[in-house]
């Protein structure tokens, strides 16, 4: 319980913070009554300065971010992550603890919520710590000291193997009432299979110890049947996936950087599998793995590039244009993947700010513009619609009273 509370606490700790003393009356001086909406909907409403429609979207969230501060500053600050994900109209990113040093205690969390609070941003950006120290898989993180400030415990890119350590972990993360946060990699077999055994695992010790379980970029159809029956069972158990794994199949790759990422792409199969749980509600939430990288990591041929792309800055775009538009999902659906849902399996209260977009001019995606630091974006050179609305001499976020004039 004491969670939640602390949670709560947070949230509204940085509305303080960021001076909105009462965000919905600022919406409402920019809007006429008529106008104005209450947080679940969306409409259209006319651009106070010209002709062109807006639509007004709660601010996204994105449950699956990596800003490399502390420790990997040249490829991502939280400063420069934070201004990708606000002027891609996010209220809110959890940044994932692949970090130096990895925050698996308070101590090495504090380095991390230190530059947090330095960095003057509208964006709430709140970390995951780690299941186990170092992220080694081998013995549980100190869970307790970090609990009130953090989203949940993962231990990102490393699955934890052993059966024993992961029960101990999720027995010990659900009598604090905490979320653990997997990424599905385990054992020998191939990507795929590695990534289903891990999901059937996870659920399983879920179901054992009633932890909250929360599955990384899911992108098997496998791994997609284990979620829709243990769902169907009743254990508490939520998953995202990532616009690329909705978009592409392991057909697009064609040897590009920009391409590769882990999990991998799938095949065509997985993505027909991906789409149909989006539309049934079997995925909670679209997150984006945005993993930025130098330059000279992305640009060193299939082989020896890393793995991770960029997607803050176009997940919007993408998936309205390719889902909403198309007329496969609702946008009532498309606000619960990009943002309701993943409150609601953080526990936190979804404050009622607002992005505007436009949904009628096309353009194309140029991730050399992007604020991030990374650039390597499978969706470079995309035509869509769904451009997120900033007003003039809006581009940085440095002040910590923009809400007023990002249109929330
Ligand atoms: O492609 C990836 N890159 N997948 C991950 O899960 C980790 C990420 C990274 O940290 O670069």
């Amino acid at each position: 319980m004491q969670f939640f509370v602390s949670l709560r606490r947070k949230t509204y700790m940085m509305t303080d913070r960021f001076n909105i003393k009462n965000p919905e009356s600022v919406l409402r001086s920019q809007l006429s009554a008529s106008e104005f909406h209450t947080v679940s909907d969306i409409k259209k409403a006319d651009f106070p300065q010209g002709n062109q429609p807006f639509f007004l979207f709660p601010a996204l969230a994105d449950l699956h971010v990596h800003f490399r501060e502390p420790g990997f500053e040249y490829k991502e600050t939280i400063e420069s992550g934070a201004k990708a994900a606000y002027s891609a109209g996010y209220g809110l990113v959890c940044t994932m603890p692949n970090l130096n040093p990895a925050p698996d205690c308070l101590d090495n969390l504090k380095i991390q919520l230190d530059a947090i609070q330095r960095c003057k941003t509208a964006v709430s950006i709140l970390p995951f710590g780690c299941i186990t120290k170092n992220r080694q898989g081998r013995e549980p993180a100190d869970y307790e000291s970090m609990l009130p400030y953090v989203a949940g415990f993962s231990d990102d890119g490393n699955g934890v193997e052993d059966d024993d350590v992961m029960e101990e972990c999720m027995h010990r993360i659900a009598s604090l009432g905490g979320l653990i946060v997997t990424h599905c990699e385990k054992g020998s077999g191939d990507d795929r299979e590695r990534e289903s055994a891990e999901v059937e695992r996870n659920i399983r010790l879920a179901r054992k110890t009633g932890c909250r379980l929360h599955l990384c970029h899911i992108s098997t159809k496998e791994s997609i049947e284990f979620i829709r029956r243990g769902k169907a069972d009743g254990i508490c158990v939520s998953c995202e996936t990532a616009p690329h794994y909705l978009l592409f199949t392991k057909d697009d790759v064609k040897g590009q950087p920009n391409m590769k990422m882990n999990p991998p792409l799938g095949t065509a199969d997985d993505r027909c599998a991906l789409v149909e749980a989006l539309k049934d509600g079997t995925i909670d939430v679209i997150a984006t793995d945005h993993a930025p990288h130098s330059h000279e990591e992305k640009s060193n041929g299939w082989e020896n590039s890393l793995n991770g792309v960029v997607g803050l800055e176009s997940a919007f775009p993408v998936v309205y244009t390719h889902f909403v538009k198309t007329g496969i999902i609702s946008f009532n659906r498309f606000t619960d993947l990009m943002s309701r849902n993943a409150y609601k399996i953080l526990h936190i209260e979804q404050p009622p700010y607002y992005i505007r977009v436009d949904l009628s001019t096309p353009y194309i995606i140029n991730s050399s513009k992007f604020l991030s630091k990374g650039h390597s974006c499978p969706f470079d050179g995309m035509l869509v619609q769904g451009k997120v609305f900033l007003n003039e001499n809006d581009n940085d976020n440095d002040n910590e009273n923009k809400y007023e004039t990002y249109g929330y």
